[in-house]
């Protein structure tokens, strides 16, 4: 770096140091504690951003699939991206079980964790399907369209029957073949932070 522009870097910091402090004299404004504009947003509002749904699987919309009606959603709205039989890609592979005995992710980076092998919870799947797929037009599925994805893989995956139905009863009732091997983190901020 030249000293000329090391100068002008530490010019720019003294400017920026000194600006928002009140000058000798000067009579400060305390600011409005409305600005006139926007409005509260409305219950439908709050709503229609309010799609979260929890491990346990609060949140969790009427409705219901199977793994036969996810399979022809599959085939026209993810196949492209994640293979045909969710292991070919290009993007992320959403089927294999595989190491299943072990857990070697931490040992070895280059593991393709997936849903099978690493996802703890199953709500976890309609909670990302339902906000963040297809990647060209998230947030577009119905509900009955996310549960029959779920099932399709969850099904695939080799968690759940062919036929089993997922709704909001039955899925948060699956264990995925990883959930054992999370454990809760029960720290609460202070010096055991490091
Ligand atoms: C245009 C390409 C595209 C389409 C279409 C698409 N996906 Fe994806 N998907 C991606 C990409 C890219 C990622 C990785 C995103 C990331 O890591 O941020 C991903 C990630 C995922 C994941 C998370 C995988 C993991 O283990 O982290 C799931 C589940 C998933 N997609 C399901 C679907 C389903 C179901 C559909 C069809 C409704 C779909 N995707 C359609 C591109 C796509």
């Amino acid at each position: 770096m030249s000293l000329r522009t090391l100068a002008a870097i530490l010019a720019l910091a003294l400017v920026g140091s000194t600006c928002g402090r009140a000058e000798k004299g000067e009579v400060r404004v305390a600011a409005p504690t409305r600005y006139g504009f926007g409005r509260p947003a409305t219950a439908a509002e709050v709503r229609a951003w309010d799609i979260d749904v929890m491990p346990d699987g609060t949140g969790l919309p009427p409705g219901s699939g199977a793994a036969s009606q996810g399979a022809a959603i599959y085939a026209r709205k993810c196949a492209a991206c994640h293979g045909k039989t969710g292991t070919e890609g290009p993007f992320d592979r959403l089927v294999g079980r595989e190491p299943r005995e072990r857990f070697p992710f931490g040992r070895d980076p280059r593991l393709v964790k997936t849903i099978g092998n690493y996802w703890p919870y199953a709500t976890t799947l309609y909670d990302y399907i339902n906000r963040a797929m297809p990647l060209d037009a998230p947030g577009s599925l119905k509900p009955n369209e996310v549960y029959s994805l779920v099932a399709f893989l969850l099904s695939r995956n080799e968690i759940i029957a062919d036929t089993a139905v997922m709704n909001a009863a039955t899925l948060p009732r699956v264990v995925m073949p990883a959930h054992d091997r999370f454990v809760t983190d029960t720290r609460r901020g202070g010096p055991e932070i490091r």
